[in-house]
């Protein structure tokens, strides 16, 4: 078998499908058909699982020892290749499972051709996506933790700093910088736990169900599925060929985080904006504009809360593709590893870009304090006190108290800088101890109850974290 006999045959028609064939594809076909481009990033895994193919082909008894040894060795010089960027992908051969067949047929010749027996592509690039996806999914974890220990040093350095906390953006109760933290890391904790989730379930092996109903060769499932580290062949051929399930569950993991990770982009952006001045980015972390010599932007955020966008449309994507499939395989589906693909490099440099950013912030402590203590943000510690104190049902404490800081406001004070006898006026009920609940930080101290807001709350809860993370 020459190079050339394997590409095309006479009149051009594919060699390695195109025995009814005369003539060879328009390059318009060629050209819509091929997906090597994108698939051959699953190469590695597309080795892994010829050559366990192969094993249990040669086990069963349906091809020879010799032929075996002949393709592994075959794969494993084709592996080589690729690894030193030796091996010329080509477009006529389609894809990646075509290109590998190919060429493992230039280099071992007549034993190539068995390789191909008693499977498909149909199973072929179900199994070869879930090996990779399951890859990426380690990998995302990885970050992911390395994104929550961030957080979590933040947190711990930030315990008992006291911001502003906002509902609708508005100044509404003053929290714990390192409470705002750990929200993130309980977010990100719930993303591993789908992606977690999404791992388990892809772990099934699709190959042996060949083209869509099995094979009529005394294959063994088991020993592929064994031998790529899955959990047990896939129960049904037409479901093994048709599910991209699992890569829809990836995507919509991936949307959720980079929905999560844009929440916080949006919050770098809002704070570092002249207007809060909570916190700066680093230099690593921060671009200049080409006019206006002053400007430092926070461009990595604004990327991240962008990439959400993608990503979200990534998942869109594969919907679409996927709806009204009729079973089994269709060609439609080629079109999943793109999105795929797509989606991971966007979430693996959101989280790396993430982790950067929050590793070197700057916190402002003094503009925190500043805006935690304004726009009245204890005045429902006022209310609390006198239901405590006094006594008056929670519903009369607001009203006396919205009362308050309308005199406040007319005053152009604080809520601590009134005088009492001014307070008294509106709640006669009201004592000097009062004074006591309306700063930032006792109103934060005073949040006690589990999973609030309390300094005291967010130490023990690093320290939680800080276990499970070890
Ligand atoms: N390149 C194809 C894909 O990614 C491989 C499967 C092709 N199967 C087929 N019956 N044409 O989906």
């Amino acid at each position: 078998m020459t190079k050339d006999n394997n590409i095309s045959k006479a009149g051009g028609a594919n060699a390695l499908w195109g025995g009814r064939f005369d003539g060879a594809p328009s390059s318009i076909m060629e050209a819509i058909n091929a997906s090597i481009d994108v698939d051959r990033r699953m190469a590695t895994q597309d080795l892994a699982g010829s050559s366990a193919h192969a094993a249990m082909l040669a086990a069963c008894a349906i091809i020879s020892d010799e032929d075996e040894k002949a393709i592994q060795r075959g794969l494993a010089e084709i592996g080589a290749q690729i690894a030193r960027g030796d091996f010329t992908f080509s477009t006529a051969l389609e894809d990646i499972h075509m290109n590998i067949e190919a060429r493992l047929g230039d280099l071992v010749g007549e034993a190539a051709g068995r390789l191909h027996t008693a499977r498909s592509r149909n199973d072929q690039v179900a199994t070869d996506l879930r090996l990779w996806l399951r890859d990426a999914l380690d990998s995302i974890d990885t970050l992911l933790a390395d994104f929550q220990r961030a957080l979590i040093t933040l947190a711990e350095a930030e315990f008992d700093t006291i911001m502003p906390g906002f509902t609708h953006l508005q100044s509404a109760q003053p929290v714990s910088f390192g409470h705002h933290m750990l929200a993130y890391v309980e977010m990100m904790a719930r993303d591993r736990g789908r992606f977690t989730d999404t791992r388990k379930r892809l772990n099934e092996n699709p190959l042996g169900a060949a083209a869509l109903a099995g094979t009529a060769y005394p294959i063994d499932r088991d020993m592929t599925a064994n031998a790529l580290g899955f959990e047990r062949p896939m129960a049904n051929s037409l479901d093994a060929v048709s599910a991209r399930d699992f890569a829809l569950e990836f995507l919509s993991a991936a949307s959720i985080c980079a929905v999560h990770l844009s929440r916080l982009a949006e919050e770098l952006v809002i704070w570092t904006s002249a207007g809060f001045a909570f916190v700066s980015l680093s230099d690593q972390f921060s671009t200049g504009s080409s006019i206006m010599p002053q400007k430092r932007n926070p461009d990595a955020a604004e990327l991240v809360r962008a990439k959400a966008g993608r990503i979200c449309g990534d998942l869109n994507t594969l919907l679409m593709v996927m709806k009204g499939l009729p079973l089994a395989y269709s060609k439609d589906m080629q079109e999943d590893k793109e999105p795929v693909f797509d989606a991971y490099d966007a979430l693996c440099l959101s989280l790396t870009a993430m982790t950067g950013m929050m590793s070197d912030l700057g916190i402002n402590r003094a503009a925190l304090a500043a805006a935690a203590g304004a726009a009245y943000s204890t005045a429902t510690d006022m209310a609390d006190w006198l239901v405590r104190e006094a006594s008056v049902p929670f519903r009369d404490a607001h009203h006396l108290t919205g009362q308050i800081v309308k005199l406040a406001e007319t005053q152009n004070k604080t809520l601590s800088a009134l005088s009492l006898t001014d307070m008294q006026t509106i709640a006669p009920m009201l004592t000097e101890d009062v004074f006591d609940v309306l700063t930032p930080q006792a109103s934060a101290a005073s949040r006690t109850s589990f999973g609030g807001t309390s300094p005291q709350n967010v130490k023990s809860q690093i320290e939680l974290w800080k276990e499970k993370l070890s």
